[in-house]
């Protein structure tokens, strides 16, 4: 179940004695942080409803907010301990390289902030549906902006630390599982088939592990359990889906 949002949101004060609350919250089929995709966009199938939060529970304000196809959030790494660290070992670097903490998009960071741009499918009312997301269900949002595509797409811009998206792996089916993921995918009336494919392409696993074959490696993904395998260490093989006792929305 979605926690509500006070289970998770910390209202923070900022260096200018602002009290920092959320103004919304996401829900997202990411139940745990395993195998969200480290970056957005990175799954399109990643579909998520970040539901405004009294006041701002209002159409006033989105008002305008059809005519824009994407939006940053800002949100609170609400599952990670808030740490004044000065260098950190990004996942993206094979967790053995640590740069500076201002170098990353680390969650490890000083005031536990996250950004995202996402596209936004449609305004419903005090609800935003939008995909792409890599976000934690029951994400506290800080805020929502417009992204301007004059000012925020920058041509020529380059990182060397993170030169491109990883390649993605291959993911394969055992035929029972995909058959399972087809029902829940009935069920739910969500991509389930296109959102499992897309997280474990990304591959999950910390870089530096060597898989063996008969290691299994699961993630909740709504209320469903997906189970895999690494048959040979650049392939996924999906070996079962299964409802968990956890609710879906
Ligand atoms: C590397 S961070 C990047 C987030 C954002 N795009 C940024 O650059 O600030 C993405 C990872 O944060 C983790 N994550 C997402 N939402 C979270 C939350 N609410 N609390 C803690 N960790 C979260 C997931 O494991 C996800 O793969």
């Amino acid at each position: 179940m979605t926690p509500s949002i006070n289970d998770t949101a910390t209202d923070t004060v900022s260096a200018t004695g602002t009290t920092i609350v959320p103004v919304a919250i996401a829900h997202t089929p990411f139940a745990e942080k395993f195998a969200i995709p480290r970056q957005p966009a990175l799954a399109p199938a990643a579909t998520a409803v970040i539901e405004l939060l009294p006041p701002f529970d209002h159409p006033d304000a989105v008002n305008g907010l059809e005519g824009v196809s994407h939006i940053w959030l800002l949100f609170q790494f609400h599952q990670v301990k808030t740490e004044a660290k000065l260098k950190v070992r990004p996942p993206r670097l094979g967790g053995n390289r640590s740069v500076g903490v201002f170098a990353s998009r680390s969650t490890h960071r000083p005031n536990g902030i996250g950004q995202s741009v996402v596209k936004l499918e449609k305004v419903e009312g005090h609800r935003l549906r939008v995909s792409g997301v890599d976000l934690l269900n029951g994400t506290p949002i800080i805020d929502i902006k417009p992204y301007v595509p004059y000012a925020d797409a920058i041509a020529g811009a380059r990182n060397d630390i993170a030169p491109q998206a990883p390649a993605a792996i291959r993911v394969e089916w055992e035929a029972e599982a995909r058959h399972q993921a087809e029902e829940e995918a009935r069920r739910l009336g969500e991509a389930v088939i296109d959102l499992t494919e897309q997280c474990l392409a990304q591959d999950p696993k910390p870089a530096y592990q060597n898989p063996d074959a008969g290691r299994r490696y699961g993630v909740q993904l709504w209320d469903i359990n997906v189970t895999w395998h690494y048959p040979q260490p650049d392939t996924i093989r999906v070996l079962n889906i299964s409802r968990c006792d956890i609710p879906a929305e």
